[in-house]
């Protein structure tokens, strides 16, 4: 599986220890698109990267970290083609593979840990979606897109 990962300042260093968690996975490759220090950044400029490797198949999901999670995960969703899921729980973040079929994960830094933080992410690489009725849902959610 190829993840592309980014954060902003706010989660850089639960975005490195995101990508140890993502190493325990055989075939996995991790494109890591910053940022890499403290220094501050705009959240939406990773999001547009993290998100344009998913939408165009360079990635088969991606991993987007920032303070709270909320502005990346805002961000994201105004991208066609980007389902992401803001998950704080294990629950919440394989629902979002089995139900909704979510291409993107985002976390917040400033509010979980690692030990949490890497039981999320993987129930979300190991999540499959479920199909069936939700297929019928996502497809409505994507259908929104083309609305005015
Ligand atoms: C940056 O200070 C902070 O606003 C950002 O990391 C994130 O929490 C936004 O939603």
């Amino acid at each position: 599986m190829k993840i592309t990962i980014g954060s902003d300042h706010g989660a850089v260093t639960l975005k490195d220890e995101v990508k140890m968690v993502l190493r325990e996975f055989d075939d996995m490759e991790i494109k890591d698109v910053g940022t890499y220090s403290t220094d501050a950044v705009d959240y939406p400029d990773i999001a547009k990267k993290v998100c344009a490797d998913v939408v165009s198949g360079n990635a088969d999901r991606g991993i987007l970290l920032c303070g709270t999670g909320i502005g990346m995960t805002m961000a994201a969703n105004k991208i066609k083609g980007i389902r992401c899921a803001l998950c704080h729980d294990v629950y919440s973040a394989r629902m979002s593979r089995e139900h909704n079929n979510a291409n993107v994960l985002a976390l917040g830094g400033r509010v979980i840990g690692f030990g949490p933080a890497g039981e999320i992410v993987r129930a979300f690489i190991n999540g499959e979606f479920a199909g069936g009725r939700h297929e019928r849902r996502v497809k409505k959610i994507m259908a929104l897109e083309s609305e005015k």
